[in-house]
């Protein structure tokens, strides 16, 4: 059955009509089966018109990223997809996957996540059936040295699939926040197994806010959603089907061409050039921040001279202002 609808949508997949006789035909059922399918998918938020006599035509593709959904999309020649109703964090079960021998590529995904992970050990919440979970298992070719770039490639790599899929590229705040009109609407959390100074398997985690239409009032200022941003009318699978294979691009381009990677990853970063204040373990530090060194870490030059951040949180100043803007 699950089978049967992810075949409907391949069917359907490039806005053409196709007869119910031709679905049937292809399906190897009847046409009642069809019409039944038809409804389910309906149901699922796939918008699928009758055109009276001709057949049917795909409107607008289902919001959940379902494996049958994540296969029509792409045509078959994607990537493994574990969607998950419910879980604690889809960068654990990605792990657990990756252990099990998942190849680079297989994605697990959820409607909603009740231990959500955030960076620096905070949690990442999300209002259920309405942001992209996704955790993405990889396999880089990365000297250990240059792992403090991975996951601002696949930040730069998720703002690249926004911008396929909406039509504008979110900005990056380092290390790896998505941000739209100086709000954040999407982040990642990376987590990696080394053995041996070698990268056994890497989870790159990305959270994207796609259909809020309000955000909670903690959050209502700093964040924001495709939807409210954007008018994304879109849903999270025609977003999941550009991420995994950006975010892949992406991590490639770091392993064969760094330089490359890295001044595509500095022309999309609000942070550089700009007066900021760092958060970060060793306390609070405010000057310009200059550069992204070797090693990912934020170059920042203040009263100390220059100094060199691994982790914190970054406020951009505004210019002329004393008190941090939003971003
Ligand atoms: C951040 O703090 O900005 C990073 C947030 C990353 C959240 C995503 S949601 C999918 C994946 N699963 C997790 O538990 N965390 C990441």
């Amino acid at each position: 059955m699950v089978a049967d609808r992810g075949l409907i949508l391949r069917l359907l997949h490039g806005g053409q009509i196709v007869s119910g006789a031709e679905i049937a035909r292809r399906l190897g059922v009847s046409r009642v089966m069809v019409h039944k399918d038809i409804r389910q998918l309906s149901a699922e938020g796939c918008r699928i018109e009758a055109v009276p006599r001709r057949g049917y035509r795909l409107l607008c593709w289902p919001d959940a990223p379902r494996p049958e959904v994540m296969d029509a999309l792409w045509g078959g020649r994607g990537f493994p997809v574990r969607f998950l109703p419910e879980t604690t964090s889809t960068n654990a079960a990605a792990l657990s996957w990756a252990i099990e021998g998942a190849v680079e590529g297989a994605t697990v995904t959820a409607d909603h996540q009740t231990a959500g992970r955030g960076r620096r050990g905070r949690s990442w919440q999300d209002p259920p059936g309405e942001s992209l979970l996704a955790s993405i298992v990889l396999r880089p070719r990365l000297p250990v040295a240059s792992l403090g770039w991975l996951p601002l490639a696949v930040g730069l790599g998720a703002a690249r699939a926004v911008g396929a899929t909406c039509g504008r590229t979110p900005e990056l705040k380092w290390p790896n926040d998505l941000l739209l009109r100086g709000r954040k609407v999407g982040g990642v959390l990376l987590e990696l197994a080394l053995e041996e100074q070698e990268v056994r398997h890497a989870v790159a985690g990305i959270g994207v806010n796609v259909r809020q239409t309000a955000l909670g009032a903690e959050i209502a200022d700093s964040a924001t959603s495709l939807r409210l941003a954007l008018g994304y009318p879109g849903g999270r699978a025609e977003l999941l089907a550009e991420l995994v294979p950006q975010v892949l691009r992406a991590v490639r381009e770091l392993e064969d061409d760094a330089p490359s990677l890295q001044g595509a990853w500095r022309a999309a970063c609000t942070t550089l050039g700009r007066d900021v204040r760092l958060l970060g373990p060793q306390g609070e530090v405010h000057g310009r921040a200059v550069d992204v060194d070797a090693l990912g870490r934020l170059v920042i030059e203040g009263p100390a001279g220059r100094q060199a951040f691994a982790a914190g949180d970054v406020s951009v100043r505004p210019a002329g202002g004393d008190a941090p803007d939003l971003a």
